[in-house]
């Protein structure tokens, strides 16, 4: 095993490429193909990342596993608030069930406590059963689970009478009481592992961020006892945008929260969007149910799994681990 080398680029991304799943699809990035890693291959941001890789202060991490020249193995990491997400796990079909992914899930853990991390926390579409007995059996629990829906753009501009007047845009200067807020909405399970800040109001936020995308946030309720709040990424013209349900009050109306949706839906669409998707966490389960009244259309679940490591030493081992 070894950092991932700027010249693995085309046998990484052949190997990413084919790990896709629904989610993947969903997401519209099987039609972007090799694009989509371009930049991060640029020789000016490879030789930065390199520098504050050796700084351990690297914003993300890539370490593979390799066969020769080719890359058979692969994960990433980012590190927030004491909290290692991993992402990008994918082992070539023939190596699988050799062990490979759970070296490498090893290989991040350890590197998150080296980091001064205490919890690795990862995304996993529910019905990718493979990989979730592959976490389970490495200690990973579920912290939440989220509805992903989308919406066509005729039933978004079907939508013309809900009600958005509520929903005021979130402007930076406001963040920072947003994620207060949202320290305090959210459950204590999941902002215990996932801390909500400025910059990132839910980890989810990581899953429609990709470079070059634009990004917005909204509230609703009174500014100063809001009861909700939305982001939204739009990664290209075509191709679908990303909602965020951040958090939702339980005791506000559902229908804030669907408001609050349609606006964000509405912005995607006018950014170029082919479609709107939206994560609905559990916790604001009862806005999916709004949504779904309004046309949306639940299209799969990815499950929050998190485990917490040993601090002050290497993670203790889970029972499936190498
Ligand atoms: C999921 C994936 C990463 C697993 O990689 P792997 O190298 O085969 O996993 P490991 O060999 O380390 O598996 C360790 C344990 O996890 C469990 N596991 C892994 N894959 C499994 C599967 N398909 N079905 C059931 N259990 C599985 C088993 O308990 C396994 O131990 P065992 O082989 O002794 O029974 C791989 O199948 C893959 O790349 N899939 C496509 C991409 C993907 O779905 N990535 C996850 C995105 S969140």
């Amino acid at each position: 095993m070894r950092p991932l080398a700027r010249s693995d680029a085309p046998s990484y991304v052949e190997l990413v490429i084919g790990g896709y799943g629904e989610f993947e699809r969903m997401l519209g990035l099987d039609r972007a193909g090799a694009a989509l890693y371009e930049p991060f291959f640029r020789p000016g941001i490879w030789v930065v990342l390199r520098l504050l890789r050796m700084l351990r202060v690297s914003p993300v991490e890539f370490e593979v596993a390799v066969d020769g020249a080719r890359i058979v193995a692969t994960t990433g990491l980012t590190l927030n608030h004491g909290t290692g997400y991993i992402f990008a796990v994918s082992v070539r079909p023939e190596y699988r069930r050799r062990g490979l992914a759970g070296r490498l899930l090893g290989w991040s853990e350890e590197r998150i406590v080296r980091r001064g991390g205490r919890w690795a926390l990862l995304d996993v579409e529910e019905a990718n059963t493979g990989a979730v007995a592959l976490y389970s059996g490495r200690g990973y629990r579920v912290v939440e689970k989220v509805d992903w829906f989308r919406a066509a753009p005729a039933v978004v501009g079907a939508l013309a009478s809900v009600d958005a007047s509520a929903v005021w845009n979130l402007e930076p200067s406001g963040r920072k009481a947003a994620a207060a807020w949202l320290a305090r909405v959210v459950p204590a399970g999941v902002t215990e592992v996932a801390t909500p800040t400025p910059r990132r109001l839910t980890h989810l936020q990581t899953l429609g961020a990709f470079p070059g995308s634009r990004s917005a946030a909204w509230g609703a309720g009174p500014v100063n006892a809001p009861v909700g709040y939305l982001t939204g990424s739009q990664r290209a013209k075509g191709e679908p945008g990303v909602l965020i349900l951040a958090a939702m009050d339980p005791h506000a109306d559902p229908a804030l929260g669907a408001a609050l949706v349609v606006t964000g839906a509405r912005w995607l669409l006018s950014e170029g969007a082919s479609s709107a998707l939206v994560a609905v966490p559990d916790h604001a389960a009862a806005v999916g149910t709004a949504l779904e009244r309004l046309g949306f259309h639940r299209e799969l679940s990815t499950l929050a799994m998190a485990r917490p490591l040993a601090s002050g030493g290497a993670p203790s081992a889970g029972p499936k681990g190498p």
